[in-house]
């Protein structure tokens, strides 16, 4: 029968950096977000680029100084998405707050108050924090001094850093996620791996950097096993779908190609073991890398329990064609069968159960999906903000997992991304809304910060109070 599991997660989505704000209040170090401004158009592509500078420059806006002062409103917003009926709540651990530059000796108590306190008023709330350790804001002097995570270094530093908050919220959270969207080292490595890869040895960076964080990985999983026995630790993959543009055999094998370009990572954290592709691309590329086999060792013992995923939308790919990387995954070439938001991103719920039961095919471990939502442009009227696209967005998404679920696939939970609206990752922009609930900011952080329902708001809510029956609901 096509139902939602009892006690299935629903929720909301966000991240520390695109939503705290107070960069440097209660002794927050720097990160590499706290020197991106917002993005503005490239001539050229007609993209928005997001400037990255060395150092916080004086008069310059970085949108995640302020974002939508999460940190100091926490309590409000949470009793919003209390209002919708959030079970979930995904949300980030800055590390800077912990470990101000990364390299302390001794965590810095404030910071840890701080999600302490934060942990404490979801659960108050019924809602079961789902916590990702590292999404987008490593401490920036580890990108300044070792160019992130191409250097070794790392891996201990953020050992140290999860000992700290395993032990710290081990009675408060069960559900951890290590490296957000780590597939993303080919598409944005400063943002991914807080490292650069360009010039001649690119490609071993790219693979240097992603090894270094699979052995973070295996030993942030064999550490929250020992401290938290009853936590279920993930890894997380942004995977929206990439079709061939033709039944062209080559587009269909190169399309094949992209995708296991992100599966690769999965492959190894999940599986626990370089995949057999991986020793052509080894040799072809002519990399050089330093993998040991106690690392061989540890990717093997300790595997990622469970695999979330974002997805956003789908694109096409012809082979042999230049792709431009987003946030939301690969853009290719457009879908004549699908339409697309303000930002280029097409839509496509069936792709979501397409997904969903290629990677439970290939891997039969649970899948959370961690991130889903529709960006735009809201418009506050004198009744309401009404967004009819971005419910219609959802109700579909939402009828294609559960199909996915009738399908066998073994979903645990949905968090939508954005359920309040923050700065976007990619645009910097905050006019790129995902919420169900509305913040009165300009992308430039201009305006009074308030909160208002927009109609999706009241949609959601009513989904999460029947586990999903009213999207058959006209
Ligand atoms: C995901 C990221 O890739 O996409 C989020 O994990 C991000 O941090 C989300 O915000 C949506 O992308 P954007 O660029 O619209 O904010």
């Amino acid at each position: 029968m096509k139902k939602f599991p009892e006690k299935f997660l629903w929720g909301g989505a966000i991240a520390a950096n695109q939503a705290e704000g107070a960069y440097l209040a209660g002794g927050k170090g720097l990160s590499i977000a706290d020197v991106i401004r917002v993005g503005t158009t490239n001539p050229e592509t007609g993209e928005l680029f997001r400037q990255r500078d060395d150092h916080v420059v004086d008069g310059i806006y970085y949108p995640s100084h302020k974002a939508i002062d999460f940190y100091h409103k926490y309590r409000e917003d949470l009793t919003l998405m209390q209002e919708i009926g959030f079970n979930v709540f995904r949300t980030s651990i800055a590390w800077t707050r912990i470990f101000p530059t990364g390299e302390e000796d001794e965590p810095n108590e404030e910071g840890l108050k701080f999600y302490d306190d934060l942990f404490s008023e979801m659960l108050k709330r019924g809602m079961e924090p789902l916590v990702t350790i590292s999404h987008y804001e490593t401490p920036l002097p580890l990108f300044q001094k070792y160019n992130g995570w191409e250097d070794r270094r790392l891996i201990s530093l953020f050992e140290k850093y999860c000992r700290v908050i395993f032990e710290r919220y081990k009675g408060k959270v069960k559900y951890w996620l290590t490296f957000n969207e780590l597939n993303n080292v080919h598409v944005f490595p400063y943002t991914a791996c807080a490292t650069i890869a360009e010039g001649e040895r690119k490609m071993d960076i790219i693979y240097q950097a992603s090894h270094n964080m699979f052995v973070a990985n295996a030993i942030a999983n064999k550490l929250c096993h020992e401290i938290i026995p009853d936590a279920m630790i993930g890894t997380m993959l942004s995977y929206s779908a990439v079709y061939p543009n033709s039944c062209r055999p080559e587009d269909v094998f190169e399309s094949m190609q992209l995708r296991r370009r992100s599966l690769f990572f999965t492959d190894v954290m999940v599986r626990g073991e370089y995949p057999s592709y991986f020793n052509r691309i080894r040799e072809e590329k002519n990399l050089n890398l330093n993998i040991t086999d106690d690392d061989i060792q540890l990717i093997r013992q300790y595997p990622s329990d469970y695999i979330a995923i974002s997805y956003y939308r789908s694109t096409t790919y012809i082979a042999g064609t230049p792709q431009i990387g987003h946030t939301g995954g690969i853009l290719g070439t457009k879908n004549p069968y699908l339409t697309a938001n303000e930002w280029g991103w097409q839509s496509d719920a069936l792709g979501l159960r397409n997904v969903l039961n290629e990677l439970y095919d290939r891997y039969q471990k649970p899948i959370f999906i961690a991130e889903n939502g529709f960006g735009a442009r809201d418009k506050v009227e004198d009744d309401g903000i009404h967004d009819p696209y971005r419910i219609d967005y959802l109700k579909n998404h939402l009828k294609a997992l559960r199909e996915a679920i009738y399908d066998g696939v073994d979903v645990i939970g949905y968090t939508w991304w954005g359920p309040i609206d923050i700065v976007s990752a990619g645009t910097g922009e905050m006019e790129k809304r995902y919420g169900f609930i509305y913040v009165d900011l300009d992308n430039q952080g201009n305006g009074s910060g308030e909160r208002k329902r927009k109609d999706s708001f009241y949609w959601y809510q009513r989904c999460i109070k029947t586990n999903g029956k009213s999207i058959d609901e006209e």
